[in-house]
């Protein structure tokens, strides 16, 4: 019934910058840090760790040039960066970033209120950074929010969604994720979804960024896989949403689609135990429990078991 799952999936970890962006109290710099070198110990490889947004629209991550000198660079693991606009550009290439990562909306309501531009005016502004970085020689990731529905606006017709993925993808982007920036996406609309983009953009251009807000994101990550997708956006603990559209809840949480995977024979180069470990750091340092299931199945084990040991 599952079909052919792909051997090895990428993740693609957001939990730095798509959760922190959203947490009311800004994280002090160094503890972001220190939450990036448990995510590197994990053996994740791909991390956006920070947007060179303007510090007015997001206050929690105006921290962006401090945090990458604290990180640096780390053999074999790539940092990205949202990137609005060129003033962005040129914050991320003098903070030394060889990942940018543009990003607009499929509906007219949330792009105003995300990036106060209209669709139209934020595609040209992305096709412009991504020219501008692919010339200073870095990559380019692009995000397509509120695929699968919008705060604002409800439905978002998957017309839509494949004429704008497609002037993105055109204008030089390595890899395009597609949003369920408020997580109202169910199976069948995401087999849908996918069908349509695959009739013009290769797979392996493709990646799928779910946030959890009504549980559905691993049913239609496994929608996904099964279409041979093989790069998924996830957050640490399932932090995340969008300042900008109400309603959105954390990302799909990266413990949890890492014990999937590994449960089905899919390779993802992740230490699950040690991204538990991850996972417990951010909640210390976030000083809250986190959504993220596995996580909490894993550290309330690990408690029963020092308590029976307590008691022997
Ligand atoms: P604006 O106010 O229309 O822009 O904002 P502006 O060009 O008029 O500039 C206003 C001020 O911001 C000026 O400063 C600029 O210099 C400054 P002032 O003269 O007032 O002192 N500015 C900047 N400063 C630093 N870095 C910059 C920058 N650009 C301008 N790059 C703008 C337009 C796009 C800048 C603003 O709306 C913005 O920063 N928006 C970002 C909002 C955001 O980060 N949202 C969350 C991320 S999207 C998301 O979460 C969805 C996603 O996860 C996928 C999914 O879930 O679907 C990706
Ligand atoms: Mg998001």
């Amino acid at each position: 019934m599952l079909g052919r799952l792909p051997e090895r999936v990428d993740i693609y970890e957001v939990g730095p910058r798509d959760g922190l962006q959203n947490e009311l109290r800004t994280l002090p710099v160094r503890d972001k840090a220190r939450l990036i070198d448990a995510l590197v110990a994990s053996g994740e490889k791909r991390i956006e760790v920070t947007s060179f947004v303007s510090p007015k629209w997001i206050p929690q991550l105006a921290d962006a040039e401090e945090l990458l000198r604290l990180v640096g660079r780390r053999e074999g693991v790539t940092f990205s960066a949202l990137v609005p606009n060129l003033k962005g550009l040129e914050r991320a290439k003098a903070a030394g970033l060889e990942e940018a990562a543009v990003f607009i909306s499929a509906s007219e309501a949330h792009s105003k209120k995300n990036i106060n531009k209209s669709i139209a005016e934020a595609i040209a502004t992305a096709r412009e950074v991504t020219e501008a970085a692919l010339k200073a020689g870095m990559r380019v990731r692009g995000y397509l929010s509120t695929v699968w529905g919008c705060p604002y606006e409800g439905e978002v017709p998957v017309e839509r969604v494949v004429e704008i993925s497609r002037q993105l993808v055109d204008g030089g982007l390595y890899q395009l994720s597609l949003g369920d920036t408020i997580g109202v996406g169910t199976p069948r609309q995401t087999e849908q979804i996918l069908d349509a983009l695959l009739e013009y953009i290769p797979v392996e251009k493709l990646a799928l960024h779910l946030h959890d807000t009504r549980g559905t994101a691993l049913a239609n990550t496994l929608v996904g896989l099964g279409k041979g997708v093989t790069t998924l956006d996830a957050s640490i603990g399932g932090l995340g949403g969008c300042p900008y559209a109400p309603g959105a809840a954390g990302n799909l949480a990266t413990e949890d689609v890492v014990y999937m995977l590994h449960g089905m024979g899919v390779q993802t180069g992740i230490d699950l135990d040690k991204l538990v470990a991850a996972g417990e750091l951010a909640q210390e340092l976030i000083g809250r429990k986190l959504a993220g299931k596995y996580l909490q199945a894993a550290l309330g084990e690990r408690a029963k078991k020092e308590s029976r040991r307590a008691q022997t």
